[in-house]
């Protein structure tokens, strides 16, 4: 039977919360979302809302009680607390024992090496002291990368070493790992979707272009400008990681083509993701309807794409801070296949995630022509420049 009284709880209120709960209303499931504020984006979207820390033990065990399925938008949360959910009987996807390798890259690279998934090359370092004397051994030399073992997201966690004076400057404090420098030729994410029946889906791979300074997704085209056998082989590999991992839910899959051709796993996300916002315009099912269905164990939703999209991340103005206000959303409107979503937050900061809009076309070039527009014409900001 299908019941749609019973209450999903989701850890995390932003933007994909959000984007969640919507999607949830079609089939009247009953979400209740724990996060810090109820001005965050998915509180008014929601069935309840409850103010908490989802890194508290106890608030995510209160929260937990009369939640039958519990879920998450966000990587860093209790998983004690989680545990002990379901060791209770709950039903949490994806699992907390997964959940703990993922949210940290040494354990999620080690992973990788241990199921023999294609990574690139890393050792890992108690702390950046550590990472500094076995680069005066000459075990590692510049340029290579170094990431932050845990809380590392948007790029905050990242810092690519190219010379010895960033050596010095750059380095990142902490536990951490290495990893050489990858000549990428294209950044794909491919996001899968797996239900407790061990039924898999996986959305078509999406290409990702960088913000060169803010080191966030800029523009993200689906289908990806890749020949047919590397996106088969993509997916195949996201595929792979989903049934490794164990995970029920979504499992999004960023994956770097190589200039030599190789397709090597950077790094996984066990929720909806940046990369699949695309999907709620342009293909069959969108992932926040294909995450519902694989943490309810329903059978999973066609994946194909209908139409060619490209997805532009509305970010904060560089120069504004403040209450939001958004600049040229009607010149947007008036171009055919513009779709725009605006994620509620009160206050604009430099880069800020906002909103995104997604361009559907008869192509990916004319998506991409019309993404440009969108980009130069729509603008985040605030009353007064910073
Ligand atoms: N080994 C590498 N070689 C080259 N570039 C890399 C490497 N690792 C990371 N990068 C670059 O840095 C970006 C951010 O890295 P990563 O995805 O691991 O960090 P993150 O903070 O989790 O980012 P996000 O939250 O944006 O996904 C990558 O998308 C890629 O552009
Ligand atoms: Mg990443």
């Amino acid at each position: 039977m299908f019941d749609t009284t019973k209450k999903i709880g989701v850890l995390g209120g932003g933007q994909l919360g959000k984007m969640l709960c919507l999607e949830a209303g079609n089939w009247d499931f009953k979400m209740c979302v724990l996060d810090a504020s109820p001005d965050y984006p998915a509180a008014n979207y929601c069935a309840e809302f409850t103010s908490g820390n989802f890194n508290d033990y106890d608030d995510v065990l209160a929260f937990g009680q009369d939640k039958e399925i519990l879920t998450i938008e966000i990587e860093h949360v209790n998983t004690e607390a989680l545990k002990a959910l379901e060791a209770a009987g709950k039903t949490v996807h994806p699992a907390p024992a997964v959940l703990e390798i993922i949210k940290d890259k040494g354990l999620q690279k080690n992973f990788y090496q241990e199921h023999g998934i294609p990574t690139a090359t890393f050792e890992l370092f108690k702390d950046e002291k550590a990472l500094i004397k076995a680069v005066e051994k000459g075990k590692w030399s510049v340029p290579f990368v170094q990431k932050t073992r845990t809380a590392g997201y948007d790029g905050r966690g990242v810092a690519i070493i190219r010379t010895a004076e960033d050596l010095e400057t750059k380095l990142l404090k902490g536990p951490c790992l290495a990893e050489t420098l990858t000549p990428i030729h294209t950044e794909l994410a491919v996001i899968a979707a797996r239900n407790a029946n061990d039924e898999v889906e996986v959305f078509p791979p999406v290409e990702m272009e960088f913000h060169p300074e803010a080191n966030l997704v800029e523009f993200l085209i689906c289908p990806a400008r890749i020949s047919p056998l590397v996106a088969a082989e993509a997916e195949a590999l996201a595929e792979r990681v989903i049934r490794t991992f164990d995970v029920c839910g979504l499992l999004a899959v960023e994956m770097f083509l190589t200039n030599r051709g190789e397709l090597l796993v950077n790094e996984v996300a066990p929720r909806p993701h940046n990369s699949g916002h695309h999907t709620i315009d342009s293909a069959i099912t969108s992932q926040y309807q294909q995450h519902l269905r694989a943490i309810c164990n329903l059978p999973l939703g066609a994946t194909t794409q209908r139409t060619p999209a490209v997805m532009v991340n509305l970010l904060g103005h560089p120069d504004y801070s403040g209450p939001v206000l958004y600049a040229g959303v009607e010149e947007c409107l008036a171009i055919d296949g513009v779709h725009i979503h605006l994620y509620g937050k009160a206050v604009t900061s430099p880069f800020r995630k906002m909103g995104h809009v997604t361009i559907t076309a008869d192509s990916v070039e004319e998506a991409l022509e019309k993404a440009r527009i969108v980009k130069e014409t729509l603008r985040v900001i605030a009353h007064t420049q910073k």
